[in-house]
Formats: C-alpha cells, structure tokens, sequence
C-alpha cells in the first residue's frame, strides 16, 4: 500500500476519533485535518472580535476574510498565522461554538478551507460532516462511536487530567445535548454516511481501534 490516500472519519464527541486519527497520522505518516480545530479557531476569533455567536452576517464576513492552516503535521492550529492550538478548548468557545457552526455560509468557507488542505491526498481528516459532505468521494470513510456511557467515562478521565472539576453525571448531559445539537441541525448534521465503515469502540481499546482502521486502509 503506498498510494496516498485520503480517509475520512466522523462520530461524535468522545468516540476517540480523534485520537484514532492522531495515531493513524503518525503510523502512515500522513497529515491529520482535525475539522473541529478549525470550527474553534473560527469561533475563537468571533469571541476576540465581539461577535455575538447570533450575528450571522458578521461571523459569515469574518469566515470569508481568516484563514486557518495547520502546522507540525496537524498538531498546531494556525489563525491568520499565529498559534492557538492552546486557545481553542476553553468552555467559552465550547458555548459559543454551536451557533457559530450551525451558518451555512460559515460551513461553507471552512469546507473551502479543508478542501485546500486535503487536495493533495495522504491525509486522514476527521469531524461531523467529512464523509457526508466535505470529502464524500474520500478513498476510505469510517464512522466511530461509542456508548453515551463509555464516552462520558472517558471525557471524565480527560478532564480530571486536566484539573478541571466535574462529575460523570455532568459530562454524560453535556456529550447528551452535544449529541442533540450535531445530530439534529439543518445543515450537515451528523450522521453515518452509507458507504462508512461503522467502528464501535465501547469496548475497544486505542490500540485496538487503530489496528483495525490501519488493516481497513492497508487492504483497500
Ligand atoms: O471535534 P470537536 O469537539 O473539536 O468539534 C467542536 C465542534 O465543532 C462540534 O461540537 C461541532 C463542530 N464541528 C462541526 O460542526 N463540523 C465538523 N466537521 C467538526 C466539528
């Protein structure tokens, strides 16, 4: 296997897509696109620019007029070329982010983004709306899940790491109404695509998720 290809990957928060990608990335040696960093850099600069998330006409102009790049091989997020890989998990973005992402026009500019990214192929992106709608003719699609339950298990973890003070309860409402609000917008909401290969990773572990996306992409 030495084409360069471009694989795609969807699920919802905490599903571990993105640390499946990650992993992927560095084993092919291909450039990982993270969607969702870009969709936080986007709203980031709407939050430094005193754009309300409800001012559409505003944060459309501010889409058109930024430009987002990814630097060490996906690990750092570039906003009009300055660094806010650690700017973009702070739970204001996390607030604002689903209005800001819900703008067609604003979907739209950041899928023009993506695309230039990916053009070139040898690229594993993941997201919401990678399969379905920024690269549908992608050479490979996965779709990644798990239980509620297990996700709310791991972002726990994750955020006790990080010193941030939370309870299991409180994580699984949030990742529920996350859930809600990806799955039921009107545009490009999240969903399997048909042709994705469906990965349930409630009882896998990382190591096992990656070999078996890795075998899926060493043998297309
Ligand atoms: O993957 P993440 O948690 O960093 O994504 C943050 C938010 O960005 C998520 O709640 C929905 C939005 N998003 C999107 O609308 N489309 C994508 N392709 C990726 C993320």
């Amino acid at each position: 296997m030495n084409k360069r290809l471009t694989v795609a990957m969807d699920g919802p928060a905490g599903s571990g897509k993105s640390t499946i990608a990650r992993h992927i990335a560095g084993k092919l040696d291909y450039f990982y696109l993270n969607s969702g960093s870009m969709y936080r850099a986007m709203t980031l600069l709407s939050i430094r620019k005193g754009v309300p998330p409800t001012d559409a006409p505003a944060l459309i102009e501010l889409a058109k007029h930024c430009r987002i790049d990814f630097a060490d091989n996906g690990q750092i997020t570039l906003l009009n070329n300055e660094d806010v890989s650690d700017a973009l998990r702070t739970p204001e973005i996390e607030r604002a982010i689903p209005d800001v992402a819900k703008v067609p026009e604003v979907r739209r500019e950041m899928v023009k983004q993506q695309r230039r990214i990916g053009k070139k192929g040898g690229i594993i992106v993941e997201g919401r709306d990678v399969t379905t709608v920024v690269f549908p003719e992608a050479d490979l699609k996965f779709y990644i899940n798990a239980s509620v339950e297990e996700r709310a298990r791991r972002r726990f973890i994750e955020f006790k790491e990080n010193g941030i003070e939370t309870t299991v309860e409180q994580v699984e409402a949030d990742l529920r109404l996350r859930d809600e609000t990806d799955g039921s917008r009107e545009h490009s909401p999240l969903r399997a695509a048909e042709d994705a290969i469906v990965v349930d990773t409630t009882h896998m572990t990382i190591d096992e998720a990656v070999d078996f996306v890795v075998r899926q992409i060493r043998e297309s």
